[in-house]
């Protein structure tokens, strides 16, 4: 699929099809053209209200009089549109477009400021593409071009990129545990190293043995698939340090271990290396817009499972940094992944660390499938990421880290314990958690459990991996 501009009015436009899409605005530019060339059509049918306003509401309006294109596709703006309102109408117009094989479509929407125009040109790369991996006939057909009417190429372009970042997000996490293993996954990564400034290192197991990295390697000692760690570097700028570095939970399977989670747990558990997918997408997308940027992104990656070799509840492990860790539940895998590759990326002296993490059922309970939860020890590094999220329209929200969640994590026989003491607060205790292995480094931990994921579409979304925060991660690192 290629993104172009075009010039052409949307009354002459040789297309499959046209969207126009429309806010509460009266109508103007292409909208008013189309109305006019369809003796007032589009406007009777906005007043009769079946072609609605609000964000990403798709009407089809098929073989109007009066214009080339056989099919004119309205979609809602919203009244005052926003960012997430311009990727949901690009996504729902895109995904709509979606039930047969176009060649050509052409999006005409309001005049829109080049941040708005991006998400709307990144969320119709998202929207045409489905999780119809492994079907013979695909749902979700991808048109072969989309054209965008505006004279502003580079929001298309970058809009575009954006959209190719989040993309493959969700594609590795789409991929099913037989497919998607720490090595198979860290060979896609290193396809990364083909872009300007970007190196791509692979940990194997004897590194990691031999970097004392025995938190990630109790969790992965069960599994027949050996563990990996990748980092990724972005020098798009000659700084010493980077100033983010951007790490992932990367379980490709999340059985639960000795600790093991019931059926209907485990069908969706491919999805729990979205956190390490979302380091992927990003720097993918980063470096392809060239920002000038220092970044860096650290996964680790390994599978939880159940074998004669597993590690079990009351071991002791000791993690990179020294601190002795007591299992008493292997299902609570996905912080002692993150407390060895955090460690590691303390060596790397990034000005700010992230964290994104299919961390806890705790935090759906807290907030809800459409919500990440933020976690933090520096207020004004965890508000940057707010408002980076604000701006692209991604939605997160701030939990407290009081002190008094880490009492939880003492144990008896060894520095920390992986569980908390009960259920309640559970994303607090596993972030409290993690904190013990970031020193002093300024970090934000993101819990994406719920929107990482969804069983079924959305308008402007295909069921499955959603690509969540590739965007407000591209953008801070373009602001850096
Ligand atoms: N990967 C899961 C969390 C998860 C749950 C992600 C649902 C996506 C959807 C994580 O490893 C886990 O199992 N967490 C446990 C922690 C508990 C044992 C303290 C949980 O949330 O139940
Ligand atoms: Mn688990
Ligand atoms: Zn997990």
């Amino acid at each position: 699929m290629t993104t172009a501009i075009t010039s052409e009015s949307i009354i002459n436009i040789q297309a499959d099809a046209v969207v126009i899409g429309i806010s509460g605005d009266a109508l103007s530019g292409a909208a008013a053209e189309l109305n006019d060339a369809t003796a007032g059509g589009l406007q009777s049918l906005i007043d009769s209200k079946k072609a609605k306003t609000c964000a990403g509401k798709v009407t089809s309006w098929l073989q109007p009089q009066g214009i080339q294109a056989p099919v004119v596709l309205i979609v809602g703006l919203g009244d005052n549109p926003t960012a997430g309102d311009c990727y949901k109408a690009g996504g729902a117009a895109a995904k709509s477009l979606g039930n047969s094989q176009l060649e050509t479509v052409a999006f005409y929407f309001p005049e829109l400021d080049h941040a708005l125009l991006e998400s709307a040109v990144a969320g119709s790369v998202v929207g045409s593409t489905g999780q119809d991996l492994h079907k013979k006939k695909p749902s979700l057909f991808r048109p072969q071009q989309i054209l965008w009417a505006t004279d502003n190429s580079d929001a298309v372009a970058n809009g575009s990129k954006i959209g190719s970042g989040v993309n493959p997000t969700r594609e590795l996490v789409n991929q099913p545990p037989n497919y998607i293993y720490p090595e198979s996954f860290a060979e896609q990564t290193a396809q990364l190293a083909e872009l300007e400034n970007v190196t791509v290192e692979i940990w194997d197991k004897a590194r990691l043995e031999s970097e004392n990295c025995g938190s990630l390697l109790g969790v992965a000692q069960g599994s027949d698939f050996e563990p990996r760690l990748v980092i990724i570097r972005y020098r798009g700028n000659d700084s010493e340090n980077p100033a983010m570095a951007i790490v992932g939970k990367g379980v490709t399977y999340d059985s639960g271990g000795l600790s093991l989670k019931p059926s209907e747990g485990q069908k969706t558990m491919k999805c729990d290396m979205a956190g390490a997918a979302t380091v992927v997408g990003t720097i993918k997308a980063v470096a392809e817009l060239g920002a000038p940027c220092h970044i860096v992104g650290l996964v680790g990656l390994v599978e939880n499972m159940v074998s004669g070799n597993s590690y079990r509840l009351g071991d002791i492990l000791t993690s990179r940094n020294g601190k002795t860790i007591e299992v008493l539940n292997t299902d609570a895998e996905g912080r002692l992944v993150l407390a060895d590759v955090l460690d590691v990326t303390l060596g790397l002296n990034p000005d700010h660390i992230v964290d994104l993490a299919t961390l806890t059922g705790a935090c759906c309970v807290a907030l809800g499938l459409d919500i990440a939860g933020l976690f933090t020890n520096d207020q004004s590094w965890c508000d940057q990421i707010v408002n980076s999220a604000a701006e692209v329209g991604e939605e997160v929200w701030q939990l407290p880290m009081t002190h008094h969640f880490s009492d939880q994590l003492k144990s008896k026989i060894a520095d920390l314990r992986n569980i908390g003491a009960g259920r309640w607060g559970g994303a607090i205790t596993a972030a409290k958690f993690l904190e013990e292995f970031v020193g002093d480094a300024s970090w934000t931990h993101i819990d994406i459990a719920g929107p990482a994921y969804a069983d079924s579409a959305k308008s402007y979304i295909d069921g499955g991996a959603s690509g969540v925060l590739v965007r407000t991660l591209v953008n801070m690192a373009r602001g850096m």
